[in-house]
């Protein structure tokens, strides 16, 4: 995979990245993750599974991975695998995330999974803990879901902290969530701490159910701020597992697509976001080997203007969108 720059990080990015919030902890919010898990749910066997999607990903020439402090034991899985494999810092880029404590102990059924703290103390304790498990590996630091109630874009405190992480080397970033991203990341780019912008990348759902961030996206590329697509697979709602009898008209037009294509829906989907003018890279979320070779086939996909205006029927008003996300079951 030819390699791209992520905005003014200057981090060199694979087009499709692997994130490694369904891999490092046994519940999570996508459609099936529970099937996913069905092989076991000890750290062991997880363990085991994120480092054969790990590999799968590097062999294929994946070069930047995502993880979170929230998402379980991913920043340990990912570290000890980078180290089992010998990768150099040099070769690879790494990005993770603070804002969110995970309070799920490892079960599927707790009550609360993660819960949101942006304040500077959090910020400083898990920075630590990121350093610990990933090391100098650590390429990218993002403020995880910021958000304007949160208020942490505009804590002095904390603003100043990740200034002076970013004046050390660490390239700082924020994720979006909900359907105020083109509000919050409009926000965040105008935010400069010392006489330069603080945010070199934004992490940003963006989706054939969810484009309505597609402006403000461009705007952000072009003042140099590197894009990161998540979720762009709307959770799983855009595969073929979904069963929803709701979505099947559109689930049927998403699958003439891609059997005209001779790929995937899932492929499809993703390619749809890999060819955006201002997407630097698009994470897999895949949950397992399967997924993933499936996923990377949206690399061979011929896009056209054609299929995406076919396509762009498939838009939901987002805060319909947002609602369904916010229904969906950990699993
Ligand atoms: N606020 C944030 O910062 C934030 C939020 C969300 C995600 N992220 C990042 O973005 C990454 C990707 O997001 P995501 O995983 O939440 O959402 P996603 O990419 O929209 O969905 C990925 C899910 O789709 C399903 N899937 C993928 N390929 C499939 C296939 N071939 N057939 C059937 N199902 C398939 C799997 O779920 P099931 O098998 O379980 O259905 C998989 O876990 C995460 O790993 C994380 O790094 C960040």
């Amino acid at each position: 995979m030819l390699q791209r720059i992520l905005g003014r990080t200057g981090l060199a990015v694979s087009p499709l990245g692997l994130g490694l919030a369904a891999l490092g902890r046994p519940g999570y919010i996508n459609l099936d993750h529970a099937r996913d898990m069905a092989g076991g749910t000890e750290v062991e066997v997880m363990r085991a599974r994120a480092w054969a999607v790990l590999d799968a990903a590097w062999a294929r020439g994946i070069r930047y991975f995502d993880a979170a402090r929230s998402y379980g034991r991913a920043e340990e899985f990912l570290g000890a695998w980078l180290a089992a494999r010998g990768i150099a810092p040099d070769t690879v880029s790494i990005g993770s995330k603070w804002g969110y404590i995970y309070t799920a102990g490892w079960r599927v059924e707790a009550e609360v999974h993660e819960v949101k703290d942006h304040s500077l103390e959090v910020l400083q304790r898990q920075r630590a803990e990121s350093d610990t498990l990933l090391g100098p590996q650590l390429d990218l630091y993002q403020i995880h879901s910021a958000s304007l109630e949160s208020g942490v874009l505009d804590d002095p405190t904390v603003l100043a902290e990740l200034a002076r992480y970013r004046d050390s080397g660490l390239a700082i970033g924020l994720s979006l969530s909900g359907p105020q991203q083109a509000e919050v990341l409009r926000r965040a780019i105008g935010i400069e701490v010392g006489g330069a912008p603080l945010f070199g990348s934004a992490q940003v759902t963006w989706n054939l159910l969810e484009p309505s961030a597609g402006e403000a996206l461009r705007e952000a590329h072009e003042a140099g701020v590197g894009i990161i697509v998540k979720e762009a697979l709307a959770n799983g709602r855009l595969t073929d597992r979904n069963d929803d009898p709701a979505f099947a008209p559109r689930l049927a037009l998403l699958r003439e697509i891609a059997a005209e294509q001779q790929t995937t829906v899932d492929a499809l989907a993703i390619a749809a976001a890999l060819t955006q003018p201002w997407t630097s890279v698009v994470l897999s979320g895949a949950a397992n080997v399967e997924q993933l070779a499936s996923n990377l086939r949206a690399l061979d996909v011929f896009w056209t203007d054609a299929i995406a205006e076919r396509l762009s029927s498939l838009a939901e008003p987002p805060e319909a969108y947002w609602q369904t996300r916010s229904a969906l079951d950990w699993n």
